[in-house]
């Protein structure tokens, strides 16, 4: 299935829900040409949401063959509007805008089989099809908008005026499946062991008998990466763990549990904590801290490489928002991940990359993950980031601070853990800020460090809301803290939501 972008801030979105449903999905430029399309072969074609108007200037367009190609298409919002416009139909500016939840009615469409003849559907749009296209008949309408589904059953071209792929619209999905299995014809073929199936051949395709090298930090990405690798090429692969002792308690351990423990990965462990802390020693400047990092972290990376001798294949865990985010396949390549993140490829190494989660979104990442019996801890950990508690410790990172946090930290987790919340959090974590206070614990005054709970709900790390978790589970947490870590006397909750703060505190 290709998804043809065309600006709306939903694209990704249909993407995701289509393979959702188990049919796979690409995003593709709308400057894509039918002849390209041709060659890619798809299912169907689904044009997105767009910038406000078709009468816009310089508003997206997508070449009119696309339609002549006898391939299924199905246009959501301004990909609707697009496809009336392009096939003799009219667009209007009624005046009337829809923003929000709206009462939709359909009697009748392949759209609509199964589902019922009312429902709650999301719209975000001003201008309105005032004429379906030719041959097109009407199948839903709204109150505000007569014309908000047509389809051309016959040369199988559909439009929807609302968002199926938003969870506002709550039989969004069994739409889109009508519109897969049903007009499509597409079968719900993709899945975890399909993906791995697919990896494995081609990762045996490109590397051959030649070794490969592969960073691993911890983070389920570079861990399902290098998982998917070794299991197409076994001992061929290498991987190297910087342990930059910047890692929750007990993550280093799991991970050499895992990948040499269970599953027999060829590992070398660097146990690289005590040079990380010194690299780190004074430094209390965020960005700097950061550099540091980075910069040893490639620093020894490379000299384990260069111990192991020639090796001609990098692995890399990028994903496909990556890939999106960068322009797609001609520019990504070449493109290093930040350096923060670790499995950044030094440049004068000159390997070749392999990256095997580059058609993935993170949730499929974790199913694979799961398939390939990846541990559930780190499959389901939340996102952490590269520098590690650096990044949560304010001002200078030392042995003891780099202790009480991870305590704290640890203290925290396994009570939310416990608590079930887990896994309905973005994120969850202790924060060292570099101040002392005053406290009182038996008879004596103390002048202790207080650390700061964070917790976050979100979607997608742009914007973050503090979880409300439990008064009960904060009073443990709290006590457990300042009974169990003897340098701390107080405990915070963080009480705001992104923007105006970050996540973060560094
Ligand atoms: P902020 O603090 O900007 O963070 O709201 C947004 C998300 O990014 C994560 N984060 C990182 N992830 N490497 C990463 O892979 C990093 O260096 C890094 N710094 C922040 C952060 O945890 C949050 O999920």
């Amino acid at each position: 299935m290709l998804v043809v972008d065309l600006g709306g801030q939903y694209s990704h979105l249909i993407a995701r829900r289509v393979r959702e449903c188990r049919v796979y999905s690409e995003l593709v430029p709308h400057g894509i040409s039918p002849a390209e399309v041709r060659a890619r072969n798809p299912a169907a074609l689904i044009l997105s949401g767009g910038p406000a108007s078709v009468y816009a200037e310089g508003a997206p367009r997508v070449d009119p063959g696309l339609f002549e190609l006898g391939v299924p298409a199905l246009g959501i919002c301004y990909g609707m509007q697009l496809m009336a416009q392009e096939l003799g139909g009219r667009v209007e500016r009624t005046g009337v805008s829809e923003f929000g939840k709206t009462v939709l009615r359909a009697a009748h469409g392949a759209l609509f089989e199964g589902l019922p003849e009312e429902q709650t559907v999301w719209m975000s749009h001003r201008d309105s099809v005032a004429a379906p296209p030719e041959g097109a008949r009407v199948t839903a309408g709204s109150p505000s908008t007569p014309i908000a589904a047509f389809e051309d059953s016959e040369r199988r071209l559909y439009g929807v005026q609302f968002h199926p792929e938003v969870v506002h619209t709550p039989h969004g999905t069994d739409l889109l499946k009508n519109f897969l299995y049903a007009v499509a014809d597409a079968a719900p073929t993709w899945t975890a062991a399909a993906v791995i199936e697919e990896q494995v051949e081609r990762i045996r395709a490109q590397v051959g008998v030649e070794r490969v090298i592969c960073a691993l930090s911890g983070g389920v990405d570079s861990a399902v990466a290098a998982l998917l690798v070794h299991k197409a090429i076994g001992d061929q692969l290498t991987c190297v763990f910087v342990d930059h002792g910047l890692l929750r308690k007990d993550e280093a351990a799991q991970v050499i549990e895992t990948f040499e423990g269970h599953f027999h990965v060829a590992l070398v462990h660097v146990d690289a904590g005590a040079r990380f802390l010194a690299r780190l020693a004074g430094v209390e400047e965020p960005e700097e801290k950061r550099r540091r990092i980075g910069e040893e972290f490639i620093r020894v990376f490379e000299a384990e490489a260069r111990r192991l001798g020639r090796i001609r294949f990098l692995v890399q865990g990028t994903l496909y928002p990556d890939v999106i985010e960068s322009g797609g396949e001609a520019g990504v390549a070449a493109k290093i991940k930040s350096h923060h993140n670790v499995g950044g490829l030094p440049a004068e190494m000159e390997m070749e990359l392999v990256e095997p989660l580059r058609r993935l979104f993170k949730d499929e990442v974790r199913r694979v993950g799961e398939e390939l019996g990846v541990p559930e801890q780190m499959v389901w950990r939340h996102p952490f980031p590269g520098p590690g508690l650096a990044v949560r410790i304010v001002g200078e990172v030392t042995r003891e601070r780099l202790e009480v946090l991870r305590e704290a930290d640890a203290i925290l987790l396994e009570e939310v853990r416990r608590a079930g919340l887990y896994r309905e959090l973005w994120q969850c974590f202790a924060v060292l800020p570099a101040i002392r206070s005053v406290g009182v614990q038996g008879d004596e005054r103390t002048y202790g460090y207080p650390i700061v709970l964070r917790a976050v709900t979100s979607e997608d790390a742009m914007t973050a809301d503090w979880a409300r978790l439990p008064h009960d589970l904060l009073e443990a947490i709290s006590s457990r803290i300042v009974n169990e870590i003897p340098a701390v006397n107080r405990v915070a909750l963080d009480i705001t939501s992104k923007p105006p703060a970050t996540i973060e505190w560094e």
